[in-house]
């Protein structure tokens, strides 16, 4: 199969669809890769890197695609894309349909067939493709909210770890799944003084059995909540609440009785924020004030560690990415109900009932397409 990658063109995106490496499992497959010229700039690969492994270079997205059977991108297909696209051709990328008409009525129109990593599963209740990207979120998250609570920066000027004689910084972390373990972990490498809240049980058991020594838990109620938030400095908001916007956790009202210059880092901005004043924020300007209390809301957090979120994402998508290119995209979905569930849009019609539904649209079923 032929695989292209064009360059990203979304506003602040620098990750790339395929890594070297990617590439030259690919082609070790027995595949070819057209990679478009500065495509991984963004994330450090250089031309060289790919023409190394035997990738082919082209001077222009549109090369890439009208030569590719299937592209391979990060981000949704922008309105030029899309107009490349072809029946037939294969799209492999995240997509997020569901808020999105005017991207499901092209790709639809299109004829291609997309295939969106944020539906991919993993058997387990897990999103494989959205995992690697709450990792880095998570791990960014305590970092970020360090910066923030510098003096220079309107935060309370208190150091995570402390020092000797002085105590460390007090951090919640509301949420403790894959964005809050992996803060948590990192607020506590720092030598914060870090609390774990989450609504489940079994979370929280899990978090205890295996973190116990380096953070506490407590459980997510609105009473513990609020009186958390009073001694932290720092809270970082990492719920998720599946197909629902966030829940709001914090009030406006709350935000009087915090300590003055203390941050809130609202990873759960993506869902609409789970804190009431926080509002989307971007890497050029990341943070501001409300009420004395510093917000940092970066809707895509791992943008700003491209290297690394390109080349986790690439891990993820490789068993996938080779499995569709190995044995076309559907003996690959009969095979893997996993991958199937991937599947959004092919020939003109939409195959994904959660996206039908909120979109008013009727849905083929995935599973009759591919005979699975
Ligand atoms: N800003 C970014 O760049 C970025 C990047 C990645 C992920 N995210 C977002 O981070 C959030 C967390 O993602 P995740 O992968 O960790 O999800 P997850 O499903 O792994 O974890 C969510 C956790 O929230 C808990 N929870 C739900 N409601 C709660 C409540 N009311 N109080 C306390 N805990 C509650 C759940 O029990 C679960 O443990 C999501 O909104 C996701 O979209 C943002």
């Amino acid at each position: 199969m032929k695989i292209g990658c064009p360059t990203e063109i979304k506003p602040q995106e620098f990750r790339v669809g395929l890594t070297p490496n990617a590439a030259q499992e690919a082609i070790g497959h027995g595949h070819s890769v057209i990679v478009q010229s500065g495509a991984g700039a963004g994330a450090g690969f250089e031309d060289e890197a790919y023409r190394a492994v035997g990738a082919e270079i082209a001077g222009s997205a549109e090369e890439v695609f009208e030569a590719a059977e299937m592209i391979v991108k990060v981000k949704e297909p922008q309105a030029g894309e899309r107009k490349m696209l072809r029946e037939g051709q294969l799209l492999f990328t995240y997509l997020h349909l569901a808020p999105d008409p005017e991207q499901t009525r092209d790709l639809m129109a299109s004829g291609c067939t997309a295939i969106a990593y944020e539906t991919v599963t993993d058997g387990k209740g897990g999103l494989p493709l959205l995992a690697p990207m709450s990792e880095v979120a998570g791990k960014l998250a305590p970092q970020v909210g360090a910066w923030t609570l510098q003096k220079a920066n309107g935060g309370r000027g208190v150091l995570m770890g402390g020092v000797p004689g002085v105590g460390p910084a007090k951090v919640a972390v509301i949420g403790g799944g894959v964005v809050g373990i992996h803060a948590a972990r990192v607020a506590a490498g720092m030598g914060a003084d870090v609390t774990v809240l989450d609504r489940s049980l079994p979370r929280m058991r899990y978090l205890d059995d295996v973190f116990g020594g380096s953070f506490k838990t407590m459980f997510a109620s609105a009473g513990n909540t609020e009186e958390i938030a009073r001694e932290a400095d720092m809270v970082i908001g990492a719920v998720l609440i599946p197909g629902a916007a966030a829940p709001k956790l914090i009030s406006r009202a709350q935000l009087s009785e915090m300590k003055p210059g203390a941050a809130l880092v609202d990873v759960a901005i993506d869902q609409g924020g789970c804190f009431e004043t926080s509002k989307a924020t971007t890497h050029a300007d990341p943070i501001y004030e409300v009420d004395g209390i510093m917000h940092y809301c970066v809707a895509n957090m791992p943008g700003a560690v491209a290297r690394t979120s390109t080349i986790a994402l690439g891990n993820a998508t490789m068993p996938f990415l080779l499995a569709l290119a190995d044995k076309g995209w559907k003996q690959a979905c009969a095979e893997d109900e996993n991958l199937l569930n991937g599947l959004n849009v092919h020939g003109g019609k939409l195959t994904y009932a959660a996206v039908g539904e909120a979109l008013g649209i009727d849905v083929e079923d995935a599973k009759g397409l591919v005979g699975a």
